[in-house]
């Protein structure tokens, strides 16, 4: 009912509407109303009341909730249903738990913070409320398990892209899937799998994007390596907006996968990784290696030549840029 009262609101926003009409409207009591509208504010909505001339609504708060992201939201699927929470976990682990319960592809679940956001290597995601955007996303890709590294370099590829349609600035995908601005960490992906050996049952899309949080928020040991929409662009980002963008981006980059395959995919994220050539540095759980990037693979692991000339392959670690291309 929150997004039809909003809806409405909306529609008269130069004027007030009295609380008959919206009954009407909604087939719901006058009491019904007025305790909406309470509810509203006390979510942040700024509403002008009136006895005489009813309710009009002067400011929405940026929020996260169904009624804020799905008005105006341009996708067919991905977000059209939306899970709020003030608080969670992990969207995540939120996510995964929905999906086993039979949730549809294209759910997606949003907190406003988290207490225990997953990150990759084990580590925690600094997840501070109101600030970023920390979401998972259902689906139901129909592919074998071993192509579940396409859907991650598909996501991080839509991330870029909202990230520079939204800003005017072009970011970098690091290996495997962080999001760079001028070297610096923006959003990162967390993707998790459930399957069987040949079919996949879900795949949850975890992203993170830093988006108001200011630099003297950042603990000293981030400060250097993360930054923020609003750290790069110097203006406060409405999150609505920029999260209706990367839904959007998702839904047209998952919907190319459908139909064109992996190699657009792969084609798009080089684009934007500019990886072949660079000299890098490799923590993984194997140890650290050095050599020269040559590209990724289908499986999205890293193909290294190390000094001595032999080729590696590298499914999960960490990567340093020794020289710049
Ligand atoms: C990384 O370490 O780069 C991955 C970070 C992924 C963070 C996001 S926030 C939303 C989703 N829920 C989680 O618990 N993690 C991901």
């Amino acid at each position: 009912m929150d997004e039809e009262i909003l809806q409405l609101l909306r529609e008269h926003s130069s004027d007030f509407l009295s609380g008959e009409e919206i009954s009407r409207h909604l087939k719901v009591s006058r009491t019904a109303v007025w305790k909406r509208m309470r509810r509203l504010k006390t979510l942040g909505y700024e509403i002008e009341a009136s006895t005489r001339s009813g309710y009009r609504l002067i400011r929405s708060p940026d929020l996260l909730t169904p009624a804020e992201v799905r008005l105006g939201l341009k996708t067919k699927r991905i977000g059209k249903r939306v899970h709020h929470f003030r608080t969670l976990d992990s969207t995540n682990s939120k996510a995964y738990q929905l999906a086993l319960n039979g949730a549809e592809e294209g759910e997606v679940v949003i907190a406003e913070s988290q207490e225990k956001g997953k990150g990759r290597l084990g580590r925690q995601w600094f997840s501070p409320p109101f600030l970023n955007i920390y979401i998972s996303v259902i689906l139901r890709p129909k592919i074998p398990p071993h192509q579940a590294s396409l859907i991650t370099l598909m996501a991080a590829v839509a991330t870029a892209d909202a990230i520079r349609n939204f800003s005017g600035l072009l970011p970098v995908i690091k290996w495997p899937n962080d999001i760079l601005l001028r070297d610096r960490k923006v959003a990162g992906l967390l993707n998790e799998i459930h399957s069987e050996v040949d079919r996949i049952h879900f795949v949850i899309l975890g992203i993170g994007v830093n988006v108001n949080m200011d630099e003297k928020m950042l603990s000293k040991e981030i400060r250097t390596v993360a930054t923020s929409l609003k750290i790069e662009t110097g203006q406060t980002v409405s999150r609505k907006d920029f999260l209706q963008s990367l839904l959007l981006e998702l839904e047209r980059w998952y919907a190319m996968f459908s139909e064109e395959g992996g190699a657009v995919i792969l084609e798009a994220w080089r684009d934007r990784a500019h990886i072949k050539g660079k000299q890098v540095k490799v923590t993984s759980f194997g140890g650290i290696l050095i050599g020269k990037a040559i590209d990724v693979d289908l499986d999205g692991a890293l193909l290294l030549e190390t000094e001595d000339g032999t080729r590696k392959r590298v499914v999960a670690g960490d990567v340093e840029y020794k020289t710049k291309t």
